[in-house]
């Protein structure tokens, strides 16, 4: 459809900046000058507002796109219901929440010309999704590229890839994302994924809640953990193909689609905050103890998507990055713990310090709500013993989503062939060193 994905990708440039007031167009003149709604937009394109938050959210929280395109989006046919494949949306009613620790392997080999919208799979989720609230972890393995076109009208997408470069062509211009960076897909922009290798698979965090937006830092001070000029949004860049194009949309938990007779990627110039965006994980600035310790996890937050009680995220998105281990007389790894939070975490790259085996890339495990976890047995036994000279973690890429309910699975997540049988057996012989 684009010719050599490698070669687009590559010749890509990109604005930076986190939630800024971004403009872009790919032709000089495209946008207009003083206003967003001139009478006539320029070089005949139509403007169009996009809203990612209602008109009257304060300031800091506002966002909005405006558009300027060669037809307004409004012009499109009927959407029909269709096939919602291995896609599951909250309310998650159809099992009952698990308090078992569960860990899976990765996704098998999906079948030949599985594109990414067709190879998405849902473990499971939390919250409601008409009401904005929760969110659902999907996991996806694909093998073919998208000649369709995507939105999700339920919530932001934010794409975790494992394996396999991907190219995203969305409304506001292209994208490349790889593993061990993260791409966001702001809610209700239209897109469509070109594999940049032969098959593609990683973790996506469905976000029905508040947009995600960089944590506050505190005491922190004024840099550090996700630096806002790291992230990078496209520039803009348009598709003036004639039809049919076949639209997906994703509403309330369906999949509806609708056959357009042109590509709706025909976004000429744009301005505005409500962007989709790339980060390399890898930038992330860690910020950990020089003393004894380690502090939360919370540190290694890279995005939050608050709720209305301060410090209470409906999901934060979290990385654990190559860093230094230096702490005194201290427990190194993750220490044992039951959180009130629940946590799905995956394997972008080597091994989890916490866990020795079994934890594979591209596989995920999940610790609902107070379900105890922490040091495999092995893990432990090293780190308890461990000579505590300065160590350099820099062998994974492990990340988490952690959110503030249960997560109920899918059936198919539940009774899936790939999900562990015995990974409880990674906490036996846990002996007593009890002496009174
Ligand atoms: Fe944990």
């Amino acid at each position: 459809m684009s010719g050599d994905p490698r070669k687009t990708a590559a010749g890509l440039s990109y604005l930076t900046g986190f939630g800024n007031e971004h403009a872009s167009e790919a032709v000089p003149g495209a946008l207009p000058e003083g206003r967003n709604s001139p009478q006539r937009a320029p070089l005949g394109l139509y403007a169009e507002q996009l809203s990612g938050s209602a008109f009257t959210e304060p300031r800091a929280h506002n966002r909005r796109s405006w558009l300027y395109r060669i037809r307004p989006s409004a012009a499109h046919p009927a959407f029909t219901r269709t096939d919602n494949g291995a896609l599951r949306t909250a309310p998650f009613t159809e099992s009952v929440p698990d308090p078992n620790r569960l860990r899976w392997n990765p996704l098998p080999e999906p079948p030949v010309g599985t594109d990414f919208l067709a190879g998405l799979w849902t473990l499971g989720g939390n919250g409601d999704a008409a009401q904005r609230t929760g969110m659902a972890v999907h996991l996806y393995h694909a093998n073919s590229s998208m000649e369709r076109v995507f939105s999700d009208a339920d919530g932001e997408l934010l794409i975790v890839p494992e394996r396999g470069g991907l190219l995203l062509h969305t409304e506001f211009g292209r994208l490349q994302v790889e593993p061990a960076h993260v791409a966001l897909v702001p809610r209700g922009v239209r897109f469509r994924v070109e594999l940049l290798d032969e098959s593609a698979r990683g973790y996506v965090c469905e976000n029905y809640g508040a947009p995600f937006r960089l944590p506050d830092l505190g005491p922190i001070g004024a840099n550090g953990l996700a630096n806002a000029r790291d992230f990078r949004a496209p520039v803009a860049a348009y598709e003036e193909a004639a039809g049919p194009v076949e639209v997906v949309n994703k509403f309330c938990g369906n999949l509806w689609a609708a056959t357009y007779d042109h590509s709706p990627l025909d976004v000429v110039a744009w301005h505005g905050n409500h962007v989709p965006y790339v980060y390399d994980l890898r930038r992330f600035n860690v910020i950990g103890s020089i003393s004894y310790d380690h502090p939360d996890p919370s540190v290694f937050t890279v995005l939050t998507s608050p709720s209305d009680t301060p410090g209470l995220a409906g999901v934060d998105f979290v990385v654990f990055a190559p860093r230094w281990l230096v702490g005194e007389d201290t427990f190194r790894p993750p220490y044992f713990h039951r959180n009130v939070m629940s946590e799905y975490m995956g394997l972008i790259e080597g091994a989890y310090d916490a866990k020795a085996e079994g934890f594979v890339p591209g596989g995920g495990s999940l610790h609902n709500m107070m379900s105890a976890h922490g040091p495999d047995r092995e893990t432990f036994d090293r780190a308890s013993t461990a000579e505590l000279t300065p160590q350099k973690i820099d062998d994974g890429l492990a990340f988490m989503f952690e959110t503030r309910w249960p997560v109920t699975l899918t059936p198919h997540a539940a009774g899936a062939d790939h999900l562990q049988p015995c990974y409880d057996d990674v906490w036996r012989g846990l002996e007593p060193h009890f002496r009174a």
